[in-house]
C-alpha cells in the first residue's frame, strides 16, 4: 500500500513529510474554511457543488480564492491518482496563512491550502438494517453556522456528548428548534413529508440539501423546509441523517426513545434506494 500523499501549497509530499508553521492562523485562531467531498470510482460526486460551497465560505470570510476552478480539479484528481482506494474522500483546508499574532486580518498573506485524500469507507449494511442512535443537546455554536468553518469547537464538544452516551449523533436544538447534527444535517418525517431546517444561518446547507431535494422528488416524496419543533422530532414516523461520508442513514433512537416504529422506515429505504443510483451503483446493497 502507497504511503498517504497529500497536497500543501503547491506539493504533492507523504503526509509524515507536510509542515504548517505554528504562526498559521488556522492553528492559531481556527481561521479556516473546509470541504469534505466524497469520489466513487473516481467520480467526484456533487463536486460542483462543493466547489461552489467551498468559494462562498471562502468569500464570507474574506478570503481570496487560491485556485481557480481548473486548479481545484486538478488537486482532486491528481490526490485520486496517487492513492488505491475506489472510494475516497478528500478533505480540502484553507486557512488565512502564515502572520504575526493579532486578531485582524493581515496584510500580504498567502491562504494555507491542504489536501488530503483518505479511504471512503461507508456505513456497513449492520448499520443500516438497525438505524442508528442519536441524542439531543442545547446549540450552543455561534451565528454562522452557515459558514463550512474550521473552528469547530462548538460540534466537537456536542459529538464527545453522543460518544459518551454510546451514540452515533448529537442533534442540536436552538430555541427549541431543531438546528443540525454536530457534522450531519438531520431529516424529519412526518405523515409522508420530508422536512428539514431552512437554509438559514442557524445550520450548514449540505451538499445533500439539494440532493434530498431531487431525490424526494425522484420518488414523489413532498418535500418541506421549516422549522422542525422539539416536540415534532421526538413525535417523527422517521428520522434520517445525511453527510458526504455518511451518506443518508436511518436514525431508530432519539435519547434512548424509539422513533417510529424503531426500524428503518419506508421513506428512508426509498431515498436511500435513490442515493445508492445517484451514485452510479444498484438500488440496493450487493447490486
Ligand atoms: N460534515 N452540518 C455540519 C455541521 C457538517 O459538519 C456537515 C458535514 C453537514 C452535512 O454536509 P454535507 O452533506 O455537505 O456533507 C451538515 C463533514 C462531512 C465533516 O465535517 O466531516
Amino acid at each position: 500500500m502507497n504511503a498517504q500523499t497529500v497536497y500543501l501549497n503547491g506539493q504533492y509530499l507523504p503526509l509524515e513529510e507536510a509542515r504548517v508553521p505554528v504562526l498559521d492562523r488556522g492553528f492559531i485562531f481556527g481561521d479556516g474554511v473546509y470541504e469534505v467531498v466524497p469520489i466513487y470510482a473516481g467520480v467526484p460526486f456533487r463536486w460542483r457543488h462543493h466547489l461552489a460551497r467551498l468559494k462562498r465560505s471562502l468569500a464570507k470570510i474574506a478570503i481570496t480564492n487560491p485556485h481557480d476552478d481548473a486548479g481545484w480539479d486538478h488537486i482532486i484528481s491528481e490526490l485520486f491518482g496517487r492513492h488505491p482506494w475506489p472510494n475516497q474522500f478528500v478533505y480540502i483546508q484553507v486557512t488565512r496563512g502564515v502572520a504575526k499574532r493579532d486578531h485582524a486580518f493581515p496584510v500580504g498573506v498567502s491562504p494555507t491550502v491542504f489536501a488530503m485524500a483518505s479511504e471512503l469507507v461507508l456505513p456497513p449494511d449492520s448499520v443500516r438494517s438497525t438505524g442508528i442512535a442519536i441524542i439531543t443537546a442545547p446549540d450552543e455554536r455561534w451565528l454562522h453556522c452557515d459558514i463550512k468553518s474550521t473552528s469547530l469547537l462548538g460540534n466537537v464538544l456536542a459529538r464527545q456528548k453522543a460518544v459518551e452516551a454510546g451514540a452515533a449523533e448529537c442533534v442540536m436544538l436552538r430555541d427549541g428548534f431543531l438546528t443540525e447534527g454536530s457534522a450531519s444535517n438531520l431529516w424529519v418525517v412526518r405523515n409522508g413529508t420530508l422536512l428539514g431546517s431552512p437554509r438559514d444561518h442557524l445550520v450548514l446547507e449540505g451538499i445533500r440539501y439539494r440532493l434530498l431535494e431531487e431525490l424526494a422528488e425522484l420518488c414523489e416524496i413532498p418535500f418541506e423546509l421549516r422549522r422542525i419543533a422539539r416536540e415534532e422530532l421526538f413525535s417523527a414516523d422517521e428520522l434520517l441523517l445525511t453527510s458526504a461520508t455518511k451518506e443518508v442513514l436511518p436514525v431508530t433512537s432519539i435519547n434512548a426513545q424509539a422513533v417510529g416504529t424503531g426500524k428503518p422506515g419506508p421513506v428512508w429505504a426509498k431515498l436511500y434506494g435513490a442515493y445508492r443510483q445517484a451514485t452510479g451503483r444498484g438500488a440496493t446493497a450487493g447490486s
